[in-house]
């Protein structure tokens, strides 16, 4: 294993804010590309830190499911920690950690439950095995044994074996997170990177700001 000492000098591609594109929605579409091509393993992959009511903070990873002006979607178990946190606290924020391709993209915003038909398209286009395991799985609870689960999961099985398409179990849908800001984050050498963020401005347009490194 590498040392944590040892140091890894970044790249010598640049950032410049000539290379953004105005709409930061495009820009993350645009990377996210990059990272798609650079076969990055799960590019779509984010982590996703919520507060609860007790102000607590908690990060998992969830995987994009829609970008669109509209919002970035993921699909969850409503009932989860997250979900909980979510129901008392909005706020969110997204780190894609493209570590690979020396890059990184932080997204903050409030995230809502996306509508039902939204839910329903995620849903619908999932694995038949993924659609049970939603059903079957309370998602953050404990569990004395996993057989117990197993055995949940057989009796979905049963209950659906006639059913060609599973209907979504009314826990599990998707979130869409709405930004208030975005930043991009490309790594270069001598720890002197290029950071950009994009704020909302009064007026609702996005604001281009390069950070220090
Ligand atoms: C690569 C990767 C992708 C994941 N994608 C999702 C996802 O899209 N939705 C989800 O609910 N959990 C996903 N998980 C599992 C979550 O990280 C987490 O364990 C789960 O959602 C429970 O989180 P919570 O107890 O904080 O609510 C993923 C985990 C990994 C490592």
């Amino acid at each position: 294993m590498k040392s944590l000492s040892q140091h890894t000098d970044y790249g010598d591609v640049g950032l410049e804010l000539g290379d953004l594109h105005s709409d930061p929605f495009e820009q993350l579409a645009e990377w996210l590309r990059t990272a798609e091509t650079e076969e990055i393993f799960e590019p779509n992959a984010m982590v996703l830190s919520t507060v609860d009511a007790r102000g607590e903070v908690s990060s998992r990873t969830v995987l994009l499911k829609g970008l669109s002006s509209d919002g970035l979607e993921f699909v969850t178990n409503f009932n989860s920690r997250k979900g909980r946190a979510l129901a008392d606290n909005a706020s969110v924020s997204l780190v894609f950690p493209w570590y690979p391709i020396m890059r990184q993209v932080i997204v903050r915003g409030s995230a809502v439950r996306a509508d039902d038909a939204t839910s329903d398209r995620h849903h619908s286009v999932r694995p038949r095995g993924s659609q049970l395991a939603a059903w079957a799985s309370e998602q953050s609870e404990p569990i004395a044994d996993k057989q117990i689960l197993e055995a949940r999961m057989a009796d979905y099985e049963q209950r659906f074996k006639d059913v060609e398409n599973i209907p979504r179990p009314e826990k599990w849908g998707a979130y869409r997170v709405i930004p208030t800001a975005f930043e991009f984050w490309q790594g270069r050498s001598m720890r002197f990177h290029d950071r950009f963020s994009y704020q909302l401005d009064a007026d609702g347009a996005w604001v281009i700001t390069r950070l220090q490194p």
